[in-house]
């Protein structure tokens, strides 16, 4: 089998960064996940690989680069899906980690469960020794306060304040990272993490944390998804369009679809994926500006990169 990687940088409006930078942070999350897979490693260290190399740019939001809650503060969801054993991890509402994919992988690997939130996932961050998480960046809080001074001027209410920055365009609705891989060994896996969205209700959860909606693997097909989370865990976005393979679509085809059907009962400018499947077919759909992605098959000199603003 010739392993293939692909990874996403998030669906969105895409307005603050410099397409180089985009280009250069998924050729170096590609890469870094194909070399995991050249020296012995399977889809899950390939994803959550280059997913980790995504959260520590900086550059989008997720790891380093997550925005902030309504209070000031970051917390973070990811999840780690293994198509071949249909082993999960996830973790909601995390502070602590730097690389809360980290986490969610050994969420999957060391305990029980599938899915730890809040402080008893920052109290296993700690005591495994994860990184810590620095805080917001200077750029997430600038955001934030011009946001804030928006709001004191009495343009907004709070409960609209994620759609009016939308509108305003003070801030890009680019969202979340996610990886999806196969291996040697013919192995697919997906892994995905996000700050959530900008001016949440602290405590609030994505989809990056719930399988079946921000991520899911088969044998079959892995797909990760990016976008605003509540349409994406009432759509099942991942799992359908899993599912769409599993039945005998093709990855293009399935992906298109479920965007689809999510913009036919939702609307427009709210989400995307990118799909891969047993014979490592790549395909990205999404309804928003943009949504930067690519794919580097092993052995390929550079990846492809398309979905850019
Ligand atoms: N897709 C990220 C979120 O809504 O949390």
């Amino acid at each position: 089998m010739r392993p293939v990687i692909a990874v996403h940088v998030g669906a969105g409006t895409w307005k603050y960064l410099k397409v180089d930078d985009v280009i250069n942070a998924i050729s170096d999350a590609l890469k870094a996940g194909i070399r995991a897979i050249a020296s012995g490693g399977s889809a899950v260290d390939a994803v959550v690989k280059s997913v980790m190399v995504l959260e520590d740019s900086g550059l989008f939001n997720a790891g380093l680069g997550s925005v902030v809650d309504l209070a000031g503060g970051v917390s973070m969801d990811a999840g780690v899906m293994d198509g071949w054993s249909g082993s999960i991890g996830a973790v909601a509402s995390v502070t602590y980690p730097k690389n809360p994919v980290l986490l969610a992988r050994k969420v999957m690997e060391l305990t029980d469960h599938v899915i730890i939130a809040g402080s008893g996932g920052d109290e296993l961050a700690r005591r495994l020794g994860l990184e810590k998480h620095p805080g917001p960046s200077q750029e997430v809080l600038k955001r934030f306060r011009e946001l804030l001074r928006r709001a004191k001027e009495g343009k907004v209410r709070f409960r609209k304040s994620y759609e009016l920055a939308l509108r305003l365009g003070i801030v890009s609705t680019a969202d979340t990272v996610g990886a999806v891989a196969l291996d040697k060994e013919g192995r697919l896996a997906a892994a995905v993490s996000t700050g959530g969205v900008i001016m949440k209700f602290p405590g609030r959860v994505g989809d990056s944390a719930v399988p079946g909606a921000g991520f899911y693997a088969s044998r079959s097909a892995a797909a990760v998804a990016t976008g605003v989370g509540e349409v994406i865990i009432k759509s099942f976005l991942t799992l359908k369009a899993v599912s769409k393979v599993e039945s005998g679509l093709s990855v293009m085809r399935a992906a298109e679809e479920a965007i689809e059907e999510l913009s036919k009962v939702y609307g427009n400018d709210n989400a995307g994926l990118i799909i891969i499947d047993s014979e490592g077919n790549a395909w990205g759909a999404y309804n928003t500006r943009a949504m930067p992605w690519g794919f580097l098959r092993f052995g390929d000199r550079a990846p492809t990169i398309s979905g850019l603003p």
